[in-house]
Protein backbone atom coordinates (compact mmCIF):
# COMPACT_ATOMS: atom_id res chain seq x y z
CA UNK A 1 0.00 0.00 0.00
CA UNK A 2 1.34 3.21 -1.02
CA UNK A 3 1.25 6.44 1.43
CA UNK A 4 0.66 9.76 0.90
CA UNK A 5 4.08 11.37 0.73
CA UNK A 6 2.98 14.32 3.73
CA UNK A 7 1.56 11.63 5.62
CA UNK A 8 4.57 9.26 5.30
CA UNK A 9 6.74 12.00 7.02
CA UNK A 10 4.83 12.45 10.03
CA UNK A 11 5.55 10.47 13.21
CA UNK A 12 3.36 9.20 15.91
CA UNK A 13 3.71 12.31 18.41
CA UNK A 14 6.66 12.62 20.72
CA UNK A 15 5.25 13.04 23.79
CA UNK A 16 2.62 9.45 23.24
CA UNK A 17 6.20 8.21 21.82
CA UNK A 18 7.96 8.09 24.53
CA UNK A 19 5.36 7.18 27.05
CA UNK A 20 5.11 4.50 25.14
CA UNK A 21 8.52 3.44 25.41
CA UNK A 22 8.99 3.71 29.12
CA UNK A 23 5.87 1.63 29.96
CA UNK A 24 7.17 -1.11 26.98
CA UNK A 25 10.36 -0.53 29.16
CA UNK A 26 8.61 -0.66 33.13
CA UNK A 27 6.94 -3.78 31.80
CA UNK A 28 10.11 -5.62 31.73
CA UNK A 29 10.85 -4.72 35.08
CA UNK A 30 13.10 -1.35 34.11
CA UNK A 31 13.01 1.70 36.83
CA UNK A 32 12.62 4.41 35.12
CA UNK A 33 12.62 8.00 35.98
CA UNK A 34 9.90 9.51 34.00
CA UNK A 35 10.61 13.31 33.15
CA UNK A 36 8.87 12.49 29.81
CA UNK A 37 5.39 12.45 29.40
CA UNK A 38 2.83 15.13 30.69
CA UNK A 39 -0.48 13.70 32.33
CA UNK A 40 -1.41 15.53 35.68
CA UNK A 41 -1.63 12.64 38.32
CA UNK A 42 -4.72 13.34 40.57
CA UNK A 43 -7.40 11.75 40.89
CA UNK A 44 -10.51 12.24 39.23
CA UNK A 45 -12.95 14.60 41.28
CA UNK A 46 -15.39 12.34 43.39
CA UNK A 47 -18.74 14.81 42.10
CA UNK A 48 -17.13 14.44 38.32
CA UNK A 49 -17.02 10.69 38.74
CA UNK A 50 -20.04 10.39 39.93
CA UNK A 51 -21.80 12.64 37.35
CA UNK A 52 -20.09 10.18 34.84
CA UNK A 53 -21.97 7.15 36.38
CA UNK A 54 -25.06 8.58 36.55
CA UNK A 55 -25.06 9.98 32.87
CA UNK A 56 -24.02 6.38 31.84
CA UNK A 57 -27.27 6.02 29.70
CA UNK A 58 -27.25 9.25 28.12
CA UNK A 59 -25.95 7.22 24.61
CA UNK A 60 -27.47 9.34 21.78
CA UNK A 61 -25.31 11.93 19.76
CA UNK A 62 -24.71 15.49 21.02
CA UNK A 63 -25.34 18.63 19.20
CA UNK A 64 -22.04 19.21 17.14
CA UNK A 65 -21.34 21.95 19.18
CA UNK A 66 -21.97 20.53 22.22
CA UNK A 67 -24.78 20.69 25.15
CA UNK A 68 -25.89 23.80 25.39
CA UNK A 69 -26.22 23.12 29.53
CA UNK A 70 -22.52 22.46 29.61
CA UNK A 71 -21.60 25.39 27.30
CA UNK A 72 -23.16 27.52 29.47
CA UNK A 73 -21.85 26.52 32.72
CA UNK A 74 -18.34 27.03 30.54
CA UNK A 75 -19.60 30.48 30.54
CA UNK A 76 -20.26 31.53 34.45
CA UNK A 77 -16.64 29.35 34.81
CA UNK A 78 -15.14 31.50 32.61
CA UNK A 79 -16.70 34.68 34.23
CA UNK A 80 -15.68 33.16 37.77
CA UNK A 81 -12.14 32.02 37.59
CA UNK A 82 -10.59 34.85 34.75
CA UNK A 83 -13.48 38.09 34.61
CA UNK A 84 -14.17 37.07 30.67
CA UNK A 85 -17.54 37.17 29.73
CA UNK A 86 -18.57 35.31 26.65
CA UNK A 87 -22.01 33.65 25.94
CA UNK A 88 -23.03 29.84 25.14
CA UNK A 89 -23.31 30.91 21.62
CA UNK A 90 -19.46 31.53 21.58
CA UNK A 91 -18.39 28.47 22.83
CA UNK A 92 -17.39 24.71 21.24
CA UNK A 93 -17.14 21.94 22.89
CA UNK A 94 -14.95 19.04 21.37
CA UNK A 95 -12.93 16.01 21.82
CA UNK A 96 -10.01 17.53 23.69
CA UNK A 97 -8.40 21.08 22.85
CA UNK A 98 -6.15 19.38 20.43
CA UNK A 99 -8.64 18.87 17.78
CA UNK A 100 -9.64 22.22 18.34
CA UNK A 101 -6.82 23.84 17.93
CA UNK A 102 -6.13 22.04 14.76
CA UNK A 103 -9.82 22.81 14.01
CA UNK A 104 -8.83 26.11 14.14
CA UNK A 105 -5.31 26.28 11.85
CA UNK A 106 -7.43 24.48 9.39
CA UNK A 107 -10.53 26.82 9.08
CA UNK A 108 -8.79 30.29 9.51
CA UNK A 109 -7.37 31.49 6.44
CA UNK A 110 -3.17 32.78 6.38
CA UNK A 111 0.55 31.89 7.43
CA UNK A 112 1.06 30.37 11.32
CA UNK A 113 3.29 32.64 13.22
CA UNK A 114 4.69 30.14 16.05
CA UNK A 115 7.31 31.44 18.47
CA UNK A 116 9.35 28.54 19.13
CA UNK A 117 10.07 26.85 21.42
CA UNK A 118 6.81 25.62 21.34
CA UNK A 119 4.05 22.49 22.05
CA UNK A 120 5.48 19.63 19.51
CA UNK A 121 1.92 19.54 17.82
CA UNK A 122 1.05 22.49 16.19
CA UNK A 123 3.14 22.78 13.07
CA UNK A 124 2.47 19.00 12.67
CA UNK A 125 -1.27 20.22 12.41
CA UNK A 126 -0.38 23.26 10.43
CA UNK A 127 1.57 20.80 7.88
CA UNK A 128 -1.82 18.40 7.47
CA UNK A 129 -3.57 21.32 6.17
CA UNK A 130 -0.75 22.67 3.90
CA UNK A 131 -0.34 25.76 5.67
CA UNK A 132 2.94 27.71 6.24
CA UNK A 133 4.29 27.87 9.19
CA UNK A 134 7.06 30.90 9.89
CA UNK A 135 8.67 29.87 12.97
CA UNK A 136 9.67 32.77 15.74
CA UNK A 137 12.78 31.90 17.89
CA UNK A 138 12.27 33.55 21.04
CA UNK A 139 15.50 33.52 23.72
CA UNK A 140 15.67 32.70 27.38
CA UNK A 141 16.96 36.02 27.92
CA UNK A 142 13.30 36.94 27.61
CA UNK A 143 12.24 34.12 29.10
CA UNK A 144 11.21 32.39 25.81
CA UNK A 145 8.56 34.70 25.42
CA UNK A 146 7.26 36.78 21.87
CA UNK A 147 8.06 40.74 22.09
CA UNK A 148 6.72 43.11 20.00
CA UNK A 149 10.40 43.64 18.07
CA UNK A 150 10.16 40.12 17.29
CA UNK A 151 6.96 40.00 16.24
CA UNK A 152 6.88 42.80 14.42
CA UNK A 153 10.45 41.68 12.58
CA UNK A 154 8.42 38.18 11.72
CA UNK A 155 5.69 40.13 10.01
CA UNK A 156 7.85 42.46 8.11
CA UNK A 157 9.71 39.51 6.50
CA UNK A 158 6.07 37.65 5.44
CA UNK A 159 6.12 41.01 3.14
CA UNK A 160 2.32 40.51 3.37
CA UNK A 161 -0.07 43.03 3.10
CA UNK A 162 -1.25 44.57 6.41
CA UNK A 163 -4.58 43.44 5.52
CA UNK A 164 -3.89 40.05 4.74
CA UNK A 165 -4.88 37.92 7.45
CA UNK A 166 -2.27 35.81 9.88
CA UNK A 167 -2.42 33.05 12.57
CA UNK A 168 -0.34 33.45 16.01
CA UNK A 169 -0.24 30.60 18.22
CA UNK A 170 0.24 31.70 21.82
CA UNK A 171 0.75 28.97 24.63
CA UNK A 172 1.08 30.48 28.09
CA UNK A 173 1.37 29.21 30.86
CA UNK A 174 4.04 27.16 28.26
CA UNK A 175 4.52 23.82 27.74
CA UNK A 176 7.93 23.33 27.63
CA UNK A 177 8.58 26.70 29.01
CA UNK A 178 6.65 26.60 32.10
CA UNK A 179 6.91 30.95 31.47
CA UNK A 180 4.14 32.99 31.29
CA UNK A 181 3.11 36.73 30.20
CA UNK A 182 2.28 39.35 31.94
CA UNK A 183 -0.76 41.95 31.55
CA UNK A 184 1.63 44.69 30.26
CA UNK A 185 3.49 41.93 28.07
CA UNK A 186 0.42 41.29 26.17
CA UNK A 187 -1.19 44.66 26.05
CA UNK A 188 2.76 45.82 24.19
CA UNK A 189 1.56 42.87 20.99
CA UNK A 190 -1.89 44.22 20.56
CA UNK A 191 -1.32 47.76 18.40
CA UNK A 192 0.83 45.23 16.35
CA UNK A 193 -1.39 42.14 16.07
CA UNK A 194 -4.48 44.53 15.11
CA UNK A 195 -2.39 47.21 12.44
CA UNK A 196 -1.04 43.54 11.10
CA UNK A 197 -4.09 41.62 10.93
CA UNK A 198 -3.07 38.65 13.20
CA UNK A 199 -5.70 36.52 14.60
CA UNK A 200 -4.47 34.58 18.10
CA UNK A 201 -5.17 31.70 19.02
CA UNK A 202 -4.37 31.46 22.50
CA UNK A 203 -3.68 28.32 23.83
CA UNK A 204 -4.56 28.61 27.65
CA UNK A 205 -4.88 24.95 28.66
CA UNK A 206 -2.57 25.72 32.17
CA UNK A 207 -4.27 28.93 32.95
CA UNK A 208 -5.38 27.49 36.80
CA UNK A 209 -1.87 26.14 36.70
CA UNK A 210 -0.23 29.79 38.02
CA UNK A 211 1.55 29.71 40.53
CA UNK A 212 1.06 33.39 41.58
CA UNK A 213 -2.70 32.61 42.47
CA UNK A 214 -4.81 34.62 40.31
CA UNK A 215 -2.75 35.92 38.27
CA UNK A 216 -3.49 34.54 34.49
CA UNK A 217 -4.33 37.34 31.97
CA UNK A 218 -5.91 36.19 28.56
CA UNK A 219 -4.85 37.80 25.04
CA UNK A 220 -8.76 38.19 24.73
CA UNK A 221 -8.61 40.80 27.67
CA UNK A 222 -6.84 43.28 25.80
CA UNK A 223 -7.19 41.88 21.93
CA UNK A 224 -11.13 40.56 22.22
CA UNK A 225 -11.99 41.01 18.87
CA UNK A 226 -9.12 38.96 16.98
CA UNK A 227 -8.80 36.06 20.06
CA UNK A 228 -9.42 32.82 20.01
CA UNK A 229 -8.78 30.72 23.34
CA UNK A 230 -8.86 27.15 23.78
CA UNK A 231 -8.49 25.46 27.10
CA UNK A 232 -10.33 22.67 29.04
CA UNK A 233 -9.62 20.19 32.04
CA UNK A 234 -7.07 17.96 30.98
CA UNK A 235 -4.49 19.63 33.05
CA UNK A 236 -5.58 21.70 36.19
CA UNK A 237 -8.28 18.68 37.12
CA UNK A 238 -6.28 15.61 35.70
CA UNK A 239 -9.30 14.77 33.14
CA UNK A 240 -7.04 14.45 30.03
CA UNK A 241 -7.78 10.83 29.21
CA UNK A 242 -12.21 12.42 29.06
CA UNK A 243 -10.77 13.84 25.65
CA UNK A 244 -12.72 17.23 26.07
CA UNK A 245 -12.27 20.23 25.14
CA UNK A 246 -13.15 24.25 24.75
CA UNK A 247 -12.84 26.48 22.37
CA UNK A 248 -14.00 30.59 22.65
CA UNK A 249 -14.85 32.72 19.90
CA UNK A 250 -14.52 36.48 19.68
CA UNK A 251 -18.23 38.21 19.43
CA UNK A 252 -20.11 37.86 15.86
CA UNK A 253 -18.09 35.44 14.36
CA UNK A 254 -20.79 32.99 13.25
CA UNK A 255 -18.95 32.44 9.82
CA UNK A 256 -16.20 31.07 11.67
CA UNK A 257 -18.13 29.16 14.38
CA UNK A 258 -19.99 27.35 11.34
CA UNK A 259 -16.89 26.04 9.68
CA UNK A 260 -15.06 24.85 12.13
CA UNK A 261 -18.67 23.00 13.22
CA UNK A 262 -18.72 21.49 9.73
CA UNK A 263 -15.59 20.22 10.60
CA UNK A 264 -15.88 18.95 13.79
CA UNK A 265 -19.59 17.26 12.27
CA UNK A 266 -17.84 15.44 9.58
CA UNK A 267 -15.06 13.97 11.60
CA UNK A 268 -16.44 13.48 15.04
CA UNK A 269 -19.93 14.74 15.16
CA UNK A 270 -19.63 15.48 18.21
CA UNK A 271 -18.06 15.25 22.07
CA UNK A 272 -19.49 12.07 24.03
CA UNK A 273 -22.44 12.46 25.65
CA UNK A 274 -21.46 11.27 29.33
CA UNK A 275 -18.64 13.01 29.41
CA UNK A 276 -20.31 16.49 28.67
CA UNK A 277 -22.77 15.72 31.54
CA UNK A 278 -19.50 14.74 34.11
CA UNK A 279 -17.81 17.60 32.15
CA UNK A 280 -20.90 20.35 33.69
CA UNK A 281 -19.87 19.42 37.23
CA UNK A 282 -16.38 20.02 36.84
CA UNK A 283 -17.54 23.22 35.29
CA UNK A 284 -19.28 24.20 38.11
CA UNK A 285 -17.27 26.76 39.79
CA UNK A 286 -18.04 26.61 43.73
CA UNK A 287 -15.57 26.90 46.51
CA UNK A 288 -14.66 23.00 46.41
CA UNK A 289 -14.28 22.87 42.67
CA UNK A 290 -11.94 25.63 42.81
CA UNK A 291 -10.13 24.70 45.90
CA UNK A 292 -9.66 20.77 44.43
CA UNK A 293 -7.57 22.87 41.38
CA UNK A 294 -5.73 25.13 43.76
CA UNK A 295 -4.71 22.27 45.62
CA UNK A 296 -3.74 20.47 42.69
CA UNK A 297 -1.54 23.49 41.49
CA UNK A 298 -0.11 23.97 44.88
CA UNK A 299 1.41 20.33 44.22
CA UNK A 300 2.75 21.17 40.99
CA UNK A 301 4.34 24.31 42.31
CA UNK A 302 5.86 22.51 45.01
CA UNK A 303 7.13 19.37 42.97
CA UNK A 304 8.62 21.64 39.74
CA UNK A 305 9.88 24.15 41.87
CA UNK A 306 11.89 21.47 44.27
CA UNK A 307 13.12 19.78 40.90
CA UNK A 308 14.08 23.47 39.57
CA UNK A 309 15.96 24.54 42.99
CA UNK A 310 17.66 21.64 42.88
CA UNK A 311 18.39 22.28 39.43
CA UNK A 312 19.50 25.66 40.19
CA UNK A 313 22.42 24.84 42.74
CA UNK A 314 23.37 22.07 40.49
CA UNK A 315 24.30 24.97 38.03
CA UNK A 316 22.06 24.16 35.10
CA UNK A 317 21.07 26.43 33.08
CA UNK A 318 17.04 26.82 34.06
CA UNK A 319 14.62 29.28 33.53
CA UNK A 320 12.07 29.63 36.65
CA UNK A 321 9.08 27.91 36.31
CA UNK A 322 5.30 30.51 36.29
CA UNK A 323 3.34 27.74 35.88
CA UNK A 324 2.15 24.29 34.44
CA UNK A 325 4.46 21.28 35.16
CA UNK A 326 7.18 21.39 32.89
CA UNK A 327 10.88 22.65 32.98
CA UNK A 328 12.95 23.47 30.16
CA UNK A 329 16.97 23.40 30.83
CA UNK A 330 19.75 23.38 28.73
CA UNK A 331 23.53 21.84 28.92
CA UNK A 332 24.86 24.57 26.41
CA UNK A 333 27.62 25.70 28.55
CA UNK A 334 28.73 22.17 28.40
CA UNK A 335 28.58 21.68 24.67
CA UNK A 336 32.37 21.19 24.06
CA UNK A 337 32.69 18.38 26.96
CA UNK A 338 29.37 16.47 25.70
CA UNK A 339 30.36 17.10 22.31
CA UNK A 340 33.62 14.86 22.94
CA UNK A 341 30.72 12.30 24.59
CA UNK A 342 29.74 12.06 20.93
CA UNK A 343 26.53 14.13 21.94
CA UNK A 344 26.05 16.94 20.15
CA UNK A 345 22.37 17.25 19.72
CA UNK A 346 19.08 17.60 22.24
CA UNK A 347 17.99 14.28 20.89
CA UNK A 348 21.41 12.65 21.33
CA UNK A 349 21.34 13.60 25.38
CA UNK A 350 17.78 12.60 25.49
CA UNK A 351 19.17 9.34 24.57
CA UNK A 352 22.27 9.01 26.58
CA UNK A 353 20.36 9.78 29.92
CA UNK A 354 17.92 7.00 29.48
CA UNK A 355 20.11 4.57 28.31
CA UNK A 356 23.12 5.52 31.44
CA UNK A 357 20.93 6.61 34.19
CA UNK A 358 16.91 5.41 32.85
CA UNK A 359 15.90 9.18 33.03
CA UNK A 360 13.15 9.57 30.47
CA UNK A 361 12.81 13.05 29.03
CA UNK A 362 12.20 14.93 25.71
CA UNK A 363 14.65 16.58 23.74
CA UNK A 364 14.20 20.12 22.95
CA UNK A 365 14.10 19.47 19.04
CA UNK A 366 10.73 18.08 19.32
CA UNK A 367 9.74 21.72 20.23
CA UNK A 368 11.39 23.51 17.40
CA UNK A 369 14.39 24.24 18.54
CA UNK A 370 17.50 24.11 16.69
CA UNK A 371 19.05 20.22 16.81
CA UNK A 372 22.16 21.11 18.41
CA UNK A 373 20.91 23.47 21.36
CA UNK A 374 20.62 21.21 24.17
CA UNK A 375 17.75 21.67 25.90
CA UNK A 376 15.35 18.85 27.39
CA UNK A 377 11.73 19.44 28.58
CA UNK A 378 11.35 17.77 32.31
CA UNK A 379 7.91 17.08 33.14
CA UNK A 380 7.92 17.05 36.85
CA UNK A 381 4.64 14.27 37.88
CA UNK A 382 6.56 11.01 38.27
CA UNK A 383 4.54 10.57 41.85
CA UNK A 384 0.87 9.04 42.72
CA UNK A 385 -0.86 11.78 42.65
CA UNK A 386 -3.73 10.26 44.18
CA UNK A 387 -1.78 9.90 48.02
CA UNK A 388 -0.38 13.17 47.78
CA UNK A 389 -3.48 14.81 47.20
CA UNK A 390 -4.79 13.25 50.41
CA UNK A 391 -1.82 13.85 52.20
CA UNK A 392 -1.70 17.84 51.19
CA UNK A 393 -5.60 17.90 51.47
CA UNK A 394 -4.79 17.17 55.35
CA UNK A 395 -1.61 19.10 56.43
CA UNK A 396 -1.02 21.89 54.01
CA UNK A 397 0.55 24.18 56.14
CA UNK A 398 2.89 21.81 57.25
CA UNK A 399 3.79 20.71 54.10
CA UNK A 400 4.31 24.24 52.57
CA UNK A 401 6.87 24.88 55.48
CA UNK A 402 8.96 21.67 54.63
CA UNK A 403 8.34 20.62 51.17
CA UNK A 404 11.64 19.02 51.00
CA UNK A 405 10.22 16.46 53.42
CA UNK A 406 7.20 15.78 52.01
CA UNK A 407 9.29 15.52 48.62
CA UNK A 408 11.28 12.44 50.01
CA UNK A 409 8.77 10.82 51.37
CA UNK A 410 6.24 10.84 48.43
CA UNK A 411 7.82 11.56 45.54
CA UNK A 412 11.17 9.71 45.20
CA UNK A 413 11.35 9.44 41.97
CA UNK A 414 11.53 13.24 41.27
CA UNK A 415 14.36 13.23 44.33
CA UNK A 416 16.08 10.67 42.31
CA UNK A 417 15.78 11.96 39.15
CA UNK A 418 17.21 15.44 40.53
CA UNK A 419 20.18 13.97 42.09
CA UNK A 420 20.56 12.38 38.59
CA UNK A 421 20.62 15.43 36.88
CA UNK A 422 23.02 16.86 39.20
CA UNK A 423 25.46 13.63 39.32
CA UNK A 424 25.24 13.91 35.57
CA UNK A 425 25.90 17.58 35.25
CA UNK A 426 29.22 17.55 37.98
CA UNK A 427 30.95 14.97 35.70
CA UNK A 428 31.16 17.43 32.74
CA UNK A 429 33.14 19.57 35.02
C1 LIG B 1 0.22 23.13 25.30
C2 LIG B 1 -0.84 22.11 25.13
N1 LIG B 1 -1.94 22.43 24.42
C3 LIG B 1 -2.93 21.55 24.23
C4 LIG B 1 -2.86 20.28 24.76
C5 LIG B 1 -3.99 19.32 24.46
O1 LIG B 1 -4.81 19.09 25.52
P1 LIG B 1 -6.21 18.35 25.36
O2 LIG B 1 -6.35 17.91 23.94
O3 LIG B 1 -6.16 17.21 26.30
O4 LIG B 1 -7.25 19.38 25.71
C6 LIG B 1 -1.73 19.89 25.50
C7 LIG B 1 -1.60 18.52 26.02
O5 LIG B 1 -0.57 17.99 26.25
C8 LIG B 1 -0.70 20.84 25.71
O6 LIG B 1 0.39 20.55 26.43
Amino acid sequence: MEIVPEIKKLKPSATLAINELVVKKRQKGQKIYHMGFGESPFPVHPRVKQALCTHADKKYYSPTQGFLALRKQICVFYKKAFGLKFKPKQVIVALGSKSLIFHAIAALEGPLLLPTPSWVSYQHQAYLVHKKVLFLETSPENSYLLTPSLLLAALEKTHLELSTQKLLLLNYPGNPTAQSYSKEQLEALVPILRKHNVIVISDEIYSLISYNGQDHHSMAEFYPEGTIITGGFSKDRSLGGYRLGVLLLPKRNDDVKRSILSIISEIWSSASSPIQYAAIEAYTPDKEMLTFIQKCTAIHKIMTNYVYERMEKAGISCLPPKGGFYLFPDWNNHKKTLKEMGIRTSKMLAKYLLKKYNLASLPGSEFGMPRKNLCLRLSTVDYDGGLILNEYMERSLEIEKNPVEFIRNYAPNLVTASNILEEFTKSLQ
